[in-house]
């Protein structure tokens, strides 16, 4: 067979190389990059340090405000989907990126899939809320990561093609996680030790680009009882200082640089806690065990604040304060996200489906949990 995988944003390369890495086996991948991340350290250190090929295509779409952002990304992918002729075109996630190739592969005849299907934060303000649904809408195969995922689908009328596979960002940390300890020096590097400090992420469009919210995030930090370290994406850098924000993040965090992946992971299992507004780094954070404060009022990754590791505080300083200081622990050991082979189940299923050319259901057997 032959896929065409659509990627742009940091967390879509760290999915994609799960199942590229299939892929190679099983047909043949044209990888395209849309260009919507082009920072060294927001896509290239990905592509080395995950050992993905180069992408056939950079459509060097950049930023932008969403309707052009989007519309660039259409106007670019639809010449190479039609040159490339795939029979599958794969989707990660919930960026702009997703989106764009569900809408030209919509309106071609090629199988869409969807990798990490049927997620749903119930906030249609945020702009990877429309993009999911959207891209699922608009899906012939819907691969999700969990169960409630599979159920999301269905409340919405979306029961063909749809597969529960776990999550490719579970089988990637089980990867990561050895290699990121026995390799990253970034703990020595930055003079941290393990369990010594919290680590922060923060980059949603609602806690940057509302002064306030920053702001109140940054307060809440302040107190924190341990140091914060906070690897900043551009985005954050930038509103910080157009906010006039700069200094006193500076003086309440230790912003760094953004992280490659496997320096990120073992500061994420070494952290006493994490305090993050992303989608991904919530998860990672459930599967390290390391406990976790979203700076968020709702997630789509519902379980982990089921688990009793997660706990969505917004970007409410006083809840951050609380958070930062009372314990967590788990209430329950169940792994959600799968058995650590969803890139291989997602392989399979796409073989199958194109084969036979008929949108199946199966919600897989329940995967077993791994030690
Ligand atoms: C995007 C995704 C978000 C995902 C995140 C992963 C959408 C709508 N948002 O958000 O779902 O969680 O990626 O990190 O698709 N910038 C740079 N250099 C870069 C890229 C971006 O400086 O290489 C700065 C620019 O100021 C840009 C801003 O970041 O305007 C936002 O970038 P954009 O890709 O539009 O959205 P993200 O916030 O990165
Ligand atoms: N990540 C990274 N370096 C960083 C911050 C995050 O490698 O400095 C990784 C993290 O391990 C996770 C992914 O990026 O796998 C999450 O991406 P992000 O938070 O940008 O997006 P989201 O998951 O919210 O869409």
């Amino acid at each position: 067979m032959r896929v065409c995988s659509i990627v742009g944003a940091r967390p879509q390369f760290i999915k994609a190389a799960v199942v590229s890495r299939e892929l190679e086996s099983a047909g043949e991948e044209v990888l395209v990059h849309t260009g919507q991340h082009y920072d060294e350290e927001l896509s290239d250190v990905f592509f080395e340090e995950l050992d993905i090929p180069e992408p056939e295509h950079n459509l060097g779409v950049r930023s932008g405000p969403h309707g052009e952002q989007t519309g660039k990304m259409i106007a670019a992918i639809e010449p190479v989907v039609e040159e490339v002729d795939p029979d599958a075109l794969l989707l990660y996630g919930d960026t702009n990126s997703t989106l764009a190739g569900a809408i030209v592969g919509s309106k071609r005849d090629v199988t869409v899939a969807h990798v990490e299907a049927g997620l749903r934060s119930e906030n249609r303000d945020m702009p990877e809320e429309i993009n999911r649904i959207l891209t699922d809408h608009a899906a012939d195969c819907c691969f999700a990561p969990s169960k409630r995922a599979v159920e999301n689908l269905a409340e919405e009328g979306i029961d063909d093609g749809v597969h529960w596979t776990g999550d490719v960002m579970y089988d990637a940390i089980l990867d990561a996680r050895e290699r990121a300890t026995n390799r990253s020096t970034i703990l020595e590097d930055l003079g941290l030790e393990p369990g010594e400090y919290v680590l922060a992420t923060v980059h949603r469009e609602s806690n940057t680009d509302v002064r306030s919210n920053l702001e109140a995030i940054l307060d809440g930090f302040a107190d924190s009882p341990l140091p914060v370290v906070f690897p900043a994406h551009p985005r954050t850098v930038d509103r910080l200082e157009r906010h006039g924000l700069w200094e006193r993040a500076t003086a309440v965090c230790d912003l760094i640089e953004p992280q490659g992946y496997l320096d990120f992971v073992r500061l994420l299992d070494a952290a006493e806690r994490v305090a993050t507004d992303s989608g991904g780094v919530q998860k990672e954070a459930f599967f390290l065990e390391t406990p976790c404060v979203t700076l968020r009022n709702e997630t789509e990754w519902t379980e982990t604040v089921d688990s009793g590791l997660n706990v969505l505080v917004g970007p409410n300083a006083d809840r951050i304060r609380r958070a930062l200081r009372t314990d967590r622990n788990p209430v329950t050991n169940a792994q959600p996200y799968g058995d650590g082979l969803a890139g291989q189940r997602i392989v399979g299923l796409l073989e199958r489906q194109l084969e036979s050319g008929e949108p199946e259901t199966e919600i897989d057997p329940e995967p077993s949990p791994l030690s």
